[in-house]
């Protein structure tokens, strides 16, 4: 079978193989960073329906098992005599090498972390510019001992005599080492090599190339119909609701309900953006009364998660019926829900509300143009759509807003004591570069009162909390190792611009145990 070698197009991804490792989605990403389109599939998707996909290459990601173990996960052999290019890596290589006759041993030798690699033979995937010893990342427990007839040797460790083989005549190639994480220095280079050299692909998947095929696929969808979308300030929907503009002008309408617990002036930034700079059609609702009057007395947190996006819907709703015969929602469903939704058997922790979900009882076509994009794409079609930074940028916030970050009862008082100090926390976060860095920084009021003292007199103060994460998708985060001088800096601004606020902490909690939100 031929597959066509400009590859980087939807019509010929890069499929990536899932062989349960925690570093799938972070190799399609890189995939996709070398401008090549990259889908995840399952382990036990078949050779025929690979074959069906016509992909440009297949990656088998690594894996927590042996392949010494019954029952670990393998992909059907007949992939093997397509003639696509493979790569596997970690456990993806030391199954191309089980199921294509080599051997792979049980050492009783682990290799993890850092590890000095030396590369015998450039092949296709070393550059032979670069020293033969080099920096790799490894995570493994078995090896390959005798690589399969074919196959040559290119790299070697002390605890992997085979760290990377290859058999360029039919395509394929295994690393033991991870090229996908920051660890490995060259890792990137690597899997260049192996998408534009091994497999002969060219590197066409762009931004300005997604625009074009999502605005004629929403033109598509929508024809001369009319669509909804509701903003959430937040830079999912506000890149879906652009780029459905770009395709359908003013058929689309977007609906703004400011729940009176969104961050500082982030309403009028909405408006601005949206109605003012992208000339969209935009319902703006006010409804901050009728929130805070539905969390009068409601402490508990998935009560008042509850509430809050159950009201959300009913307002959206409202507006959303002044827009004659809309029959399109727009969302700004990411791939990476795409993904999750499939495989939901993780224990509840918090409902999550997000903004735009469907109304069940509404009857409404999903317009979901982003559903293949990873948030750092999302971010780069915001920008070429000529959206402003601060909303490109904007760090995650929750569909419940503020609500869950003013612990126990949520007032108007609170919920803007609140937004001031956490407008404080932002700005001085942007003010030392570290907005691009950092996942999320904002402010908590944990609802509790303590003593100090401001010039002579005695205060009876509220208490702010910062907190800061770093993270790659939310799903794990560490506390942010801030510099001292900027959570001083911080400190003293809130404790003297926010009246009623006497004390500042930091939360130095990741995740987990924590979760990043308090609530
Ligand atoms: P947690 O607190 O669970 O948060 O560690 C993980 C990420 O999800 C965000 N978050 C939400 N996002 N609707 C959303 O759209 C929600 O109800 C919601 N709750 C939490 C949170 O800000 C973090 O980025």
């Amino acid at each position: 079978m031929s597959i066509a070698p400009d590859g980087a197009s939807r019509d010929h991804p890069v499929l990536v193989v899932d062989f349960g490792a925690q570093y799938a989605q972070l190799i399609a990403r890189r995939v996709r960073e070398a401008h090549i389109y990259s889908e995840i599939v399952p382990h036990s998707i078949s050779a025929d329906e690979i074959a069906d996909r016509q992909p440009g290459a297949v990656i088998f990601s690594g894996g927590p098992k042996s392949v010494h173990v019954e029952g670990s996960p393998r992909i059907d052999p007949d992939v093997y005599r397509l003639g696509i290019p493979i790569l596997g890596i970690c456990y993806g290589a030391q199954l191309i090498a089980a199921q294509l006759g080599g051997e792979v041993s049980r050492t009783g030798v682990g290799e993890y972390g850092r590890t000095a690699m030396s590369v015998s033979h450039p092949g296709t995937l070393f550059s032979p510019d670069e020293d033969t010893e080099r920096p790799v990342w490894m995570s493994h427990f078995d090896s390959i001992s005798t690589p399969p007839d074919g196959f040559v040797v290119t790299a070697s460790t002390p605890q992997a005599p085979v760290a990377a083989l290859e058999n360029p005549d039919q395509r394929i190639f295994g690393v033991q080492f991870h090229p996908e994480v920051a660890h490995t220095p060259g890792g990137q280079a690597v899997l260049e090599r192996f998408l534009y050299r091994g497999a002969g692909l060219a590197p066409s998947w762009t931004t300005e190339s997604f625009i074009d095929e999502a605005v004629a696929a929403i033109r598509a969808q929508i024809g001369d119909g009319r669509a909804v979308c509701g903003l959430s300030g937040g830079v999912d929907s506000a890149v879906a609701a652009a780029l459905v503009h770009r395709a359908v002008g003013h058929q689309l309408t977007c609906v703004f309900v400011d729940t009176g617990l969104m961050r500082q002036d982030e309403g009028q930034q909405v408006i601005d953006a949206f109605r003012r700079s992208q000339g969209i059609e935009l319902i703006a609702v006010d409804a901050a009364d009728r929130f805070f009057d539905a969390l009068v007395g409601v402490i508990d947190p998935e009560e008042k998660r509850k509430i809050i996006g159950e009201l959300f819907i009913r307002i959206f709703e409202e507006a959303a019926n002044q827009v004659d015969g809309a029959a399109y929602l727009v969302q700004g469903t990411l791939y990476p829900d795409v993904i999750e939704s499939g495989s939901d058997s993780a224990a509840k922790i918090k409902s999550h509300h997000n903004v735009g979900g469907i109304p069940e009882e509404m009857d409404f076509e999903l317009v979901e143009p982003l559903r293949d994009l990873f948030k750092d794409e999302v971010r780069a079609v915001g920008h070429e759509l000529g959206l402003p930074d601060e909303i490109v940028w904007r760090h995650p916030f929750p569909g419940p807003g503020l609500g869950v970050r003013v612990i126990g009862e949520v007032t108007p008082d609170k919920a803007a004591l609140l937004a001031k100090a956490d407008a404080i926390v932002r700005a001085e976060i942007t003010a030392a570069g570290l907005e691009r860095e950092i996942w999320q920084a904002f402010a908590v009021l944990p609802d509790i009162r303590t003593v100090g003292v401001m010039g002579d007199e005695r205060t009876y103060g509220q208490v702010v909390v910062i907190r800061a994460v770093t993270s790659e998708d939310a799903m794990t985060a560490d506390w942010a190792r801030l510099p001292y001088e900027l959570l001083e800096k911080m400190s003293s601004r809130i404790i003297n611009e926010v009246d009623g606020i006497n004390r500042v902490a930091y939360d130095i909690t990741s995740k987990p145990p924590g979760t990043i939100e308090w609530e």
